[in-house]
């Protein structure tokens, strides 16, 4: 059978989606019991990490040991990739050891060609251009706390970044509409947009994007590897901080998320990431039971 990886929410399809959303929502309440659920007992994974992470790596190690695994973290100094040995042969050698190779990278290009050459599963954890992980987590909450998704409206305030593509996405597999404001230039992928455009609307005004939303989303202006263009990102996305004034203009329910790091006072104030609309804590710890669901579903012969 050929392996699956999951590079990008498209790798699965709607279903899979949908019902591994599920099974994170089982895994957690019963986690949440005390109840031991062990079924990676003698596997491994393998964690490269080309970039800082405190949720990512944090929930992948812990959602292992939970699920009975073990867990090896590889900064660029720890291999030879730093040194020039090819991406293929590193990933034919690893996945020769290893159950599951968990990767965060500068370039989408490098999981891409690591999941071309490696015999077992390759779960991108963050690159430049997707963060479709984060999804997952980000699903799971809403859905628990407001019900389905479908149908829903979400509103993406801006840069169209790595997090908002992997929105894009999930607007198409779990069928609901992304509005999406950015400032001119900062705006997501031309060519991703046009594979999504039943699903997401693009404007320059945030007031718009916002109304009739269920959600009202941001993440940072800078993103990792972007910090040179830090002060002219800050001039360029004046105007699109969330704030209350804003909030007050989506549905009286919507949800405030951001999938963290936050820096308040940019890209969202302190009022609205701290008061009661925002359910950023719980996004975050569903990392953790999402990609326990996803390590199951990758590793084990569950019916998909
Ligand atoms: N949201 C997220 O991926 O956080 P980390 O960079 O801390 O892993
Ligand atoms: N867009 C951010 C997300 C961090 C989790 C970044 O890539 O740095």
């Amino acid at each position: 059978m050929k392996t699956r990886h999951f590079l990008t929410l498209l790798d699965l399809t709607a279903d899979e989606l949908k019902r591994l959303i599920k099974r994170a929502v089982d895994i957690k309440a019963a986690y949440k019991r005390g109840e031991a659920y062990t079924p990676l007992k003698h596997k491994t994974m393998a964690m490269i990490f080309e970039k800082s992470s405190t949720r990512t790596r944090v929930s992948f190690e812990a959602g292992m040991a939970q699920l009975g695994g073990a867990s090896l973290f590889l900064s660029p100094q720890d291999t030879h990739l730093d040194r020039g040995e090819p991406v293929e042969d590193t990933a034919k050698v690893m996945s020769r050891m290893v159950d599951v190779i968990v990767i965060r990278a500068n370039n989408h290009d490098m999981v891409e060609r690591f999941a071309a050459h490696s015999r077992v599963p390759v779960i991108n954890a963050l690159t430049d251009r997707h963060h479709p992980c984060q999804l997952l987590a980000d699903i799971q909450t809403y859905m628990e706390q407001r019900g389905d998704i479908a149908g829903r409206t979400a509103a993406w305030i801006g840069d169209g970044n790595n997090v908002c593509h992997s929105w894009m996405q999930a607007a198409c597999r779990f069928g609901f509409h992304l509005n999406i404001a950015h400032p001119k230039g900062y705006g997501p992928d031309a060519a991703l947009f046009k594979t999504c455009r039943e699903h997401v609307t693009l404007t320059e005004d945030p007031a718009r994007a916002v109304e009739g939303a269920d959600i009202v989303v941001t993440d940072t202006w800078a993103s990792m590897g972007q910090e040179n263009e830090k002060a002219e990102r800050l001039k360029a996305f004046d105007g699109f901080r969330v704030d209350s004034a804003l909030m007050q203009q989506a549905k009286k329910d919507a949800a405030f998320m951001h999938c963290l790091p936050a820096y308040r006072g940019h890209e969202v104030t302190a009022e609205v990431i701290d008061g009661p609309q925002s359910v950023v804590w719980d996004e975050a710890e569903n990392r953790l039971h999402a990609q326990k669901a996803l390590l199951e579903f990758l590793l084990t012969d569950k019916p998909k």
